[in-house]
């Protein structure tokens, strides 16, 4: 069943529980994602950003691609899946993450996404709110949610790198809200995308307390997002490094502290680089224990590239070589269907570690679609 996000976020409002937003980037990873979701009764929110959107139009080289070659691969992900969650139980939405354009939020919503986000957060606020209320005013006519985003993280942003993070003001957040229209606003507050957010990371909650509170005393129904949000677990990084992986200065934020902040009105939760690393462990560690798999062409080329670049976790990266698969979900062989069980197990454990830790589990009935 294929929805926006606003049912989602009402019967989370209302049970005072938060999801996981999970990103995407193949047709295994969709199923995978929506068996767990099916496991745990759990509505389900997955994710593309534009560089998804562009290796998903069988592009290796997705980093440049060109705006035509992401619309094409928004197609794709879109057809996919709707083929794959249409008839689930489970009410699904397909978001768009980061859209950088007008024009890119238009394309996604006429390709099938059924919510997306506009990040003017690196724009001056006048522009972010004149470009945020654009995207909402196209995507109301064909009911799909749209998320804004106030604040920078620091970290890698969609190739948008900013050294320093600015925090979301409270004030400002009532006036973009007011203005926008948006159903779910981004918020700055300590978190940052990737596997080094660095050592101890403390949230400053208090800045999703006060915008929740702001939102709240005008009236204005906007749940909170939270990005960057992966844990980065210790000892998987230790399992990819022991493994011949290279990560180095990982760092995450550790699920309490998100469990915190869901009090807060944080009712979505980004998950990219919890799942990229879990599948770097899973596949390095189905070779390692297999040898005979690299007799198979299409694997020893993804070993060949772990090899070839320890510092790379990217599944998109270790996987070019097998794109075909990726985005059509075929799978010429034996040894290549263990890799790709692999990876789909790897999204199940972290989809399923935090729909559980976000309490989602078992809420899928309390939609009201
Ligand atoms: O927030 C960014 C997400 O992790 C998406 O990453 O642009 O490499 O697909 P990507
Ligand atoms: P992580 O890099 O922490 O997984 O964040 C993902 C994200 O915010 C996607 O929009
Ligand atoms: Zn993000």
């Amino acid at each position: 069943m294929i929805t926006s996000l606003k049912p989602l976020l009402k019967a989370a409002q209302e049970n005072n529980f938060a999801y996981g937003a999970f990103n995407v980037n193949s047709v295994s990873q969709i199923e995978a994602a929506l068996r767990i979701h099916e496991i745990f009764n759990s509505p389900m929110i997955l994710q593309g950003a534009e560089l998804a959107n562009a290796f998903m139009s069988g592009k290796n080289d997705f980093k440049n691609a060109s705006f035509e070659e992401k619309v094409k691969g928004m197609k794709i992900m879109a057809d996919a899946f709707y083929k794959i969650t249409e008839k689930s139980k489970i009410p699904s939405v397909l978001h768009l993450d980061h859209g950088s354009s007008f024009e890119i939020c238009k394309a996604a919503i006429d390709a099938g996404y059924t919510s997306v986000m506009i990040d003017g957060s690196s724009k001056p606020f006048e522009e972010n709110i004149e470009i945020t209320k654009k995207v909402v005013d196209y995507a109301n006519k064909h009911n799909v949610s749209v998320e804004g985003e106030l604040g920078v993280l620091a970290g890698v942003e969609d190739q948008v790198f900013s050294k320093t993070s600015t925090y979301t003001n409270p004030l400002d957040a009532v006036r973009f809200v007011k203005e926008t229209g948006v159903d779910t606003l981004a918020i700055s507050y300590g978190t940052s995308h990737g596997a080094n957010k660095g050592n101890n990371v403390v949230l400053r909650k208090e800045i999703a307390i006060a915008v929740n509170e702001c939102l709240h005393h005008e009236g204005l129904d906007c749940a909170l997002v939270s990005h960057g949000s992966s844990n980065v677990d210790p000892y998987m990084v230790k399992q990819i490094n022991d493994l011949g992986g290279d990560i180095k200065n990982a760092g995450g934020i550790p699920i309490p502290q998100l469990q915190q902040v869901i009090k807060s009105g944080i009712r979505k939760i980004n998950v990219d680089t919890d799942i990229r690393l879990a599948i770097a462990r899973n596949t390095r560690e189905l070779l390692e224990r297999n040898e005979s798999l690299l007799d198979d062409k299409y694997v020893k080329m993804i070993d060949q590239r772990l090899k070839e670049n320890p510092k790379d976790f990217d599944p998109r990266y270790f996987m070019q070589d097998i794109i075909d698969t990726m985005i059509t979900g075929d799978i010429p062989t034996d040894s290549l269907q263990e890799v790709i069980d692999s990876m789909k197990d790897a999204v199940m454990e972290v989809c399923g570690r935090m729909i559980v830790a976000f309490g989602s589990n078992e809420k899928y009935k309390l939609l009201d679609i």
